[in-house]
């Protein structure tokens, strides 16, 4: 059921160096960072005036925009275990949506680990979860801190979750994972899977202090569904002002089948009010702010454990 609309992963790779002259013996570290369903068009620098993402566009004006870059297969796991092995579908045996394998020949954190690297993952791997080790499948990663994201697997962000919030239901807003619909985050933003990637990742950049270089892996879950922006985020956009959705062609007709009598919200088609359709792009451009304002040029990513606050399409600052 994942990803039956095409996603894209928007991939970043950064390389952190001290201003230190660099010295040619160090390897340097390196910070990967990524997001789940985030559309290319969805970014101010690849020229959608509709959105907002001044941080990703610093990102990309100070470095390279891949522009014609595309994903090996447009559906989540089969693209993960692309960029685990480095291999294309036919040679790494996904040719579609499935369960990525425990352990391949050649994996890229393995292959780091091994060359002298201290490895870490932070957020999204969907690579499987061990109930006996209750941990992520580590593929060569030193450590791992994981949000999935998944309804059946306890992840690190979910015991977390359960500890800090007894008895509270993370998924409160009442979207799905598949959800086709937007809503503001109910909880407080601290609580919200996106400030939780955000901020073990700038822990772990303020903290470290071993010898020996990192690649950290920071792996944000949305803006793939529930699009579910704190209010703050929504709030930035005004879903009237949403880019109406490609339509049209000899394709989409026939997957216009009328829902209204069957309602479930993770359904990958069907015939929803343009009413509905901004508001869920609304969150979704929401979810991809909340985003961009972990990051902040220069460091990369912000060097405090909050992120920084958005200013509306007017210019007018957000008072909370
Ligand atoms: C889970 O961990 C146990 C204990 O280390 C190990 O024996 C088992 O092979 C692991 N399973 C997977 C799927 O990695
Ligand atoms: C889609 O919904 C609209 C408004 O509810 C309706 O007029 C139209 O017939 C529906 N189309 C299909 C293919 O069910």
């Amino acid at each position: 059921m994942e990803n039956a609309v095409v996603a894209g992963l928007l991939l970043a790779i950064s390389v952190v160096q001290s201003l230190a002259a660099p010295d040619p013996q160090t390897p340097p570290n390196i910070l990967f960072m990524m997001a789940d369903q985030m559309r290319a068009d969805a970014l101010s620098c690849a020229g959608n005036a509709a959105i907002r993402t001044p941080n990703l566009d610093k990102l990309a004006a100070e470095g390279v925009r891949f522009a014609n870059a595309f994903s090996s297969t447009p559906s989540c796991t089969p693209a993960r275990a692309a960029i685990l092995t480095g291999l294309s579908p036919w040679y790494h045996g996904m040719l579609g949506y499935g369960v990525v394998a425990t352990r391949y020949p050649y994996e890229l954190p393995r292959a780091l680990s091994s060359g002298g690297y201290f490895t870490c993952s932070i957020g999204k791997d969907h690579f499987g979860w061990n109930t006996t080790t209750n941990e992520g499948v580590p593929h060569g990663y030193h450590r791992t801190d994981l949000y999935d994201g998944l309804p059946k697997e306890l992840d690190d962000y979910d015991q977390w979750f359960a500890e800090a919030n007894p008895g509270v239901n993370p998924m409160a807003t009442g979207l799905e994972y598949n959800d086709y619909r937007g809503r503001a985050y109910v909880l407080d933003e601290y609580y919200h899977p996106t400030a939780y990637v955000g901020r073990a990742a700038i822990e772990f950049l303020k903290t470290y202090d071993q010898t020996r270089p990192f690649f950290l892996k920071v792996s944000f879950h949305r803006p793939h569904s529930p699009y579910d922006p704190p209010k703050v985020y929504m709030d930035q956009y005004d879903p009237t002002h949403m880019p109406d959705p490609y339509t049209g062609g000899n394709w989409d007709s026939r997957y216009a089948v009328n829902y209204n009598t069957t309602p479930d919200p993770g359904i990958w088609c069907g015939n929803i009010s343009l009413d509905t359709l901004r508001v869920s792009r609304q969150a979704y451009y929401g979810n991809v702010g909340f985003i961009d304002s972990w990051l902040i040029t220069g460091t990369c990513l912000a060097t405090t454990t909050t992120s920084v606050r958005p200013t509306p399409i007017s210019g007018r600052p957000i008072s909370r």
